[in-house]
């Protein structure tokens, strides 16, 4: 018989992103679904991203600007570093695999937290390399652990602040401490900056200042979150334009679609909506916390727009806020059983969500 599919695919899991939102919004016939399970945007898109779309959409038949140029310039003048250390990708989650595609060699070894975003895994045990698990301490990154990890095969450690989906981060000092014991012959850091936006911890690093002194680290973001485009996969790396320019050799020649690459831009620009979304996030997230803590739900103290919160018999809890109309997700899912990731909503579903825990 002639072998087909690679062994490793068999050990491989489907990302299981829960059933549709239009389709369980039919199954259980109600319209006033509220999605707390995938830590999306409570605001949506800015107004004039969805202006740029409408503008962008009779061009669809058109490629692509296969380098995301303009994107790429307006991102570049956003963070002060050059366009040429940026790669944009479909999703952050493109980026991991193009990432895998130009570093990993069976018998690397990925240092990575555990738990955490399940992709990280999946990427490196495609690529035929071994994803090398280090427990969180608790909720926290434990980055001695990680460097007890390190071996001469250590190609890569990947960092998640604020960790998905504890919701903690990795502060200034330790996380310095840590890229100094690497040494100048480094692995590659990956240091995924998803939910950086929703960060007021002043101890809260700033990645980009970072690359000056580490050029071995890649900053990992996206537009899903702070800027409510996960629907249209917007992400991007920043790093060295060394690192960039091999990123850029693996990656599909027009990666990113232009209602995605509109759509960032006007996301950028709309400096208004990108900074309201932040103070929304926040402060419900102040809210929740509050009102969890009162009514006695233990949780660690989130950086992120969501809330990994201790629930007993969280599967029961989960049934009940869905026959309330309120989806979240079971921490069973993601690594930590008797907990569920909330993610924080607008007012009202944040108000729905309280009471349908009572
Ligand atoms: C930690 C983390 N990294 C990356 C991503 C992927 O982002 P994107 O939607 O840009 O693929 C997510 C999405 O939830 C995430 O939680």
């Amino acid at each position: 018989m002639r072998r087909i599919w690679r062994p490793v695919v068999d050990r491989i899991a489907p990302y299981d992103p829960g059933r549709p939102l239009e389709a369980l919004a039919s199954d259980l016939g109600r319209r006033d679904l509220v999605r707390l399970s995938a830590n999306e945007s409570p605001l949506g898109p800015s107004p004039h991203v969805v202006e740029a779309i409408v503008r962008e959409a009779s061009r669809v038949h058109l490629y692509p600007d296969g380098g995301s140029t303009t994107l790429r310039e307006a991102l570049g003048a956003r963070l002060g570093v050059a366009p040429a250390q940026i790669v944009v990708g479909n999703g952050a989650d493109e980026l991991l695999a193009i990432i895998g595609w130009a570093a990993l060699e069976p018998e690397d070894e990925v240092i990575i937290p555990q738990p955490s975003f399940e992709p990280y895994t999946t990427v490196v045990e495609l690529m035929g390399a071994q994803a090398v698990p280090s427990p969180l301490a608790k909720y926290e990154t434990d980055l001695d652990d990680m460097v007890r990890r390190l071996t001469a095969r250590t190609k890569a450690v990947v960092l998640c602040s604020p960790h998905n989906p504890a919701g903690t981060i990795i502060r200034r000092a330790p996380l310095t401490a840590f890229l100094d014991a690497l040494g100048n012959d480094a692995p590659l850091i990956i240091l995924d900056e998803a939910y950086c936006d929703f960060c007021e911890d002043p101890e809260y690093p700033d990645g980009i200042a970072l690359l000056a002194h580490y050029p071995r680290l890649i900053l990992l973001r996206t537009f899903s979150k702070i800027a409510g485009l996960a629907g249209l996969r917007v992400g991007y790396t920043v790093a060295t334009a060394d690192v960039a320019e091999r990123l850029n050799r693996v990656r599909a020649p027009y990666n990113v679609n232009r209602l995605g690459q509109v759509a960032a831009i006007a996301a950028l620009e709309d400096r208004v909506h990108w900074d309201r979304t932040r103070d929304v996030v926040i402060r419900e997230r102040e809210f929740l916390s509050r009102e969890l803590s009162r009514r006695g739900f233990g949780f660690p103290p989130s950086q992120a727009n969501f809330l990994l919160v201790q629930v007993p018999k969280a599967s029961a809890v989960l049934q009940r806020l869905l026959r309330a109309g309120i989806i979240v997700r079971d921490g069973a899912a993601v690594g930590f059983p008797e907990h569920l990731r909330i993610a924080v909503g607008d007012h009202a579903a944040n108000v729905r969500l309280l009471e349908a825990l009572a």
